[in-house]
């Protein structure tokens, strides 16, 4: 029997219009634009403003693009996932608001939570649905209102982090592209080092923690990054040796968008030329579930179909993993 795949056959992107300079941020605490860049690569951030306006707004935006721009009409939508850390309200799920909102009735919906490797994992999951032969049109949404849960009086997380929306839609093929392969891992010891505090059935919100400033990310920058740096490489590197593929037959890395010098010691590992490695951390931060969605839509244009592609995330928890594919389309520019 032919196998099966999951191919991404189209890709959209919502991005606030308000810029978080980092000019700005040092007026706000004791940071500088030269510390930013030297430590994270970070100049800018995108910051979603507006009274009412959560992390659906930006999935919905991202949905209703990718529909008018595929053709797809949402009636034929048979399931929709979203990644994301700061849902529109603990329950429903984010999904189930973005899915109203972008008019899509007749799929199912539900949100997957693994911090910043969500949206590896979720793609991971919405492409089984496809291989499985259940569904033919799978919505992927990786959605973050980081601004949300960032206390903007602390010096060490104010300035990474930036909101997007992005989708990606999956549809079946049997040719010879799509996505290949996936590993993904987690070790909940992790959630000492990077956490939201209060809020959830721990600790509910109160007039203390409120006060006590916890429901914002707390994160041990140093611990996060040591870990991230090791199990980012080694998961690509892994993935690179299991099927074989050689630095030069790799078309892009995709990483999480976390830290330039987290991306930077990734592709070194993996013998990758600074041109083989998708980096917009500079403009957008570290937008969470978007990151590495939001990378593949500044791209497509130039991308062929065919091109081997890794995409690589590290995360809360800790998750961490990496997926193989092969693009499905070229894109209007490429070469
Ligand atoms: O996406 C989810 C996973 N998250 C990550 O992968 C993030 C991983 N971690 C990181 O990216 C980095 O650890 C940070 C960017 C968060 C911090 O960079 P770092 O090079 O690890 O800095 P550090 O925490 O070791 O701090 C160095 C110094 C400290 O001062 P002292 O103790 O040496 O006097 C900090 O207080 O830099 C200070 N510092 C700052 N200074 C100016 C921390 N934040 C700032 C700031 N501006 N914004």
């Amino acid at each position: 029997m032919t196998k099966i795949r999951a191919a991404i056959t189209g890709i959209h992107a919502y991005v606030p219009d308000y810029i978080l300079t980092n000019e700005e941020l040092a007026a706000m605490v004791d940071t500088t634009d030269d510390w930013i860049i030297t430590r994270t690569g970070i100049r800018e951030r995108h910051i979603l403003k507006g009274k009412g306006k959560g992390t659906s707004d930006m999935g919905a935006e991202a949905v209703k693009g990718l529909l008018e721009k595929t053709n797809t009409h949402p009636d034929e939508i048979d399931l929709l996932i979203c990644a994301t850390v700061t849902p529109d309200m603990q329950f429903p799920a984010t999904a189930n608001i973005i899915a109203d909102k972008a008019g899509i009735k007749n799929a199912f919906h539900f949100d997957m939570n693994a911090a910043c490797s969500g949206q590896i994992y979720a793609l991971t999951t919405a492409a089984m649905y496809i291989e499985s032969g259940l569904y033919k049109k799978v919505l992927f949404v990786g959605a973050d209102k980081m601004s949300s849960i960032v206390d903007y009086t602390d010096r060490t997380t104010c300035v990474i982090f930036g909101d997007a929306g992005a989708a990606i839609l999956l549809e079946p093929t049997t040719e010879d592209v799509g996505i290949i392969d996936s590993m993904h891992h987690s070790d909940g010891i992790g959630r000492i080092h990077l956490h939201q505090k209060a809020g959830g059935s721990v600790k509910p919100a109160s007039h203390e923690t409120v006060d006590d400033r916890e429901h914002y990310i707390y994160q041990e920058g140093q611990a996060v990054f040591k870990f991230a740096v090791s199990r980012m490489a080694d998961v690509s590197v892994e993935m690179m040796k299991k099927h074989h593929i050689e630095p030069e037959d790799l078309a892009w890395l995709v990483p999480h968008q976390a830290n330039l010098r987290i991306i930077e010691a990734t592709a070194r590992r993996m013998g990758l030329d600074k041109d083989q490695v998708m980096i917009n951390i500079q403009r957008y931060g570290n937008t969470t579930s978007a990151t590495i969605p939001l990378c593949l839509w500044e791209w497509e244009d130039k991308l062929r179909k065919g091109d081997n592609i890794i995409l690589s995330a590290f995360g809360g928890g800790f998750t961490w993993g990496a997926i193989y594919l092969k693009w499905a389309y070229n894109g209007k520019n490429h070469k």
